[in-house]
């Protein structure tokens, strides 16, 4: 693995020549890149109007490259409009009657992964959360004992929005199938700053969307289907874009793709595949072996200089219970967020916690801006 040019990279985000910018989990810094190939959707229209080959290329393009960014096959995947989007699909496959109408989910979900399963409560799911341990975590024991011959799916976050924990999904999707469940990882506050492969996982489904570390843009994402599964779940939520034939434009009968397409609607997500072609092609150019390196040694030197200066963080100290995420505790984290940004460093806040989230782009000097400013606050923001 050759170590890229970071600093040069950090000169394709124009934000970063004036902000410090550690808000990657909310929404990531516009590249050049990504800026351009907005600007080229517009060109096109100008210059031909409806360039529907191109665009439906362009939602193609964005399938291999999650496909390869996940180390799974293009026809695994489905590009959709937001994790919730896939996530729903997925969920009008599912049978609860046959004896498992189980879904286990963490204390730990983004809303979307718990709300959608609860709304599939009138379809017969029953939905069991496993709760938070004293120290914050949720152990794989802690899962263990909710998964029995009754489950059908568990459904968890990879890294949690809130805390920057990172699960054990490896460990759970072994758990799920020694227990004849399905596995589902919602990987959106991982995908892009840490490395995913879902066959070496082992999960049979996985989320997410691209304007966090994925580098695209707001109102497109993806669902990944295990192969051998896709033939057996046959969504009720369908469309013409997800028919085997999307021209056949026949209106009596759904005949759905062969391919994880079945999990995806109407037109696509024509200007945002654009964008997204654009930052999944520079991540996967970056690599996500060398950018989950890099994110993993900045939250440690974060962590590390939050210790010194006697802050204290929710977010998992040990490496590999952590994403790209670190949470900082605040008396009052708006207001923290607030002069933080008074001072052009970019946070986000949940709950009681800061959020400092990093990219490949971010450096020490990064961490050291926030750490300093933390310092200098610290008399009305620590707790
Ligand atoms: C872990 C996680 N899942 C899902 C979502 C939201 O997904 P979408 O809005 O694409 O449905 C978010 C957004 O912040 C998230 O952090």
């Amino acid at each position: 693995m050759s170590t890229p040019d970071f600093k040069a990279l950090r000169r394709e985000f124009p934000v970063l020549a004036r902000k410090v910018y550690l808000n990657s989990g909310s929404y990531c810094a516009l590249a050049n890149s990504v800026r351009a190939a907005f600007e080229s959707y517009m060109d096109d229209r100008l210059a031909v109007g409806a360039d529907w080959d191109v665009w439906v290329g362009k939602n193609e393009a964005v399938r291999a490259r999650v496909a390869k960014l996940l180390r799974a096959q293009d026809d695994e995947i489905a590009v959709t409009a937001s994790a919730s989007a896939g996530i729903n699909a997925l969920a009008t496959a599912l049978d609860f009657t046959k004896g498992r109408d189980k879904v286990v989910v963490s204390d730990f979900e983004f809303p979307t992964n718990a709300q959608i399963w609860h709304a599939q409560e009138k379809r017969g799911a029953r939905v069991e959360h496993v709760p938070v341990a004293a120290d914050g975590y949720i152990p794989l024991e802690q899962f263990a004992a909710r998964i029995d011959d009754r489950t059908r799916l568990i459904a968890v976050t990879q890294v949690c929005f809130r805390n920057g924990a990172r699960l054990n999904i490896a460990g759970l999707a072994r758990l799920a199938h020694e227990r004849g469940a399905l596995m589902l990882v919602d990987c959106y506050q991982a995908a892009g700053a840490m490395d995913i492969d879902v066959k070496a996982l082992d999960v049979d489904f996985a989320v997410g969307g691209m304007l966090k570390y994925l580098l695209g843009t707001a109102g497109i994402g993806f669902l990944y289907v295990r192969g051998e599964l896709i033939a057996d779940l046959v969504p009720t939520h369908s469309g013409w874009f997800a028919q085997r034939d999307i021209g056949a434009m026949n209106i009596f009968s759904n005949d759905p793709s062969p391919t994880a397409r079945r999990f995806e609607a109407g037109t696509p997500p024509v200007v945002n595949a654009y964008a997204t072609e654009a930052g999944l092609s520079l991540l996967l150019e970056v690599g996500t072996p060398a950018i989950e390196q890099r994110v993993r040694a900045l939250t440690r030197h974060c962590l590390d200089r939050l210790r010194e200066i006697g802050w204290p963080s929710v977010t998992p100290d040990d490496d590999a219970r952590r994403g790209p995420m670190v949470c900082i505790r605040s008396r009052d984290a708006a207001g923290l967020n607030k002069e933080l940004l008074d001072r052009d460093i970019v946070t986000s806040y949940r709950d009681r916690n800061l959020r400092a989230t990093f990219h490949f782009y971010n450096d020490d000097e990064d961490v050291e801006a926030l750490v300093g400013a933390l310092a200098s606050l610290r008399d009305r923001y620590k707790p």
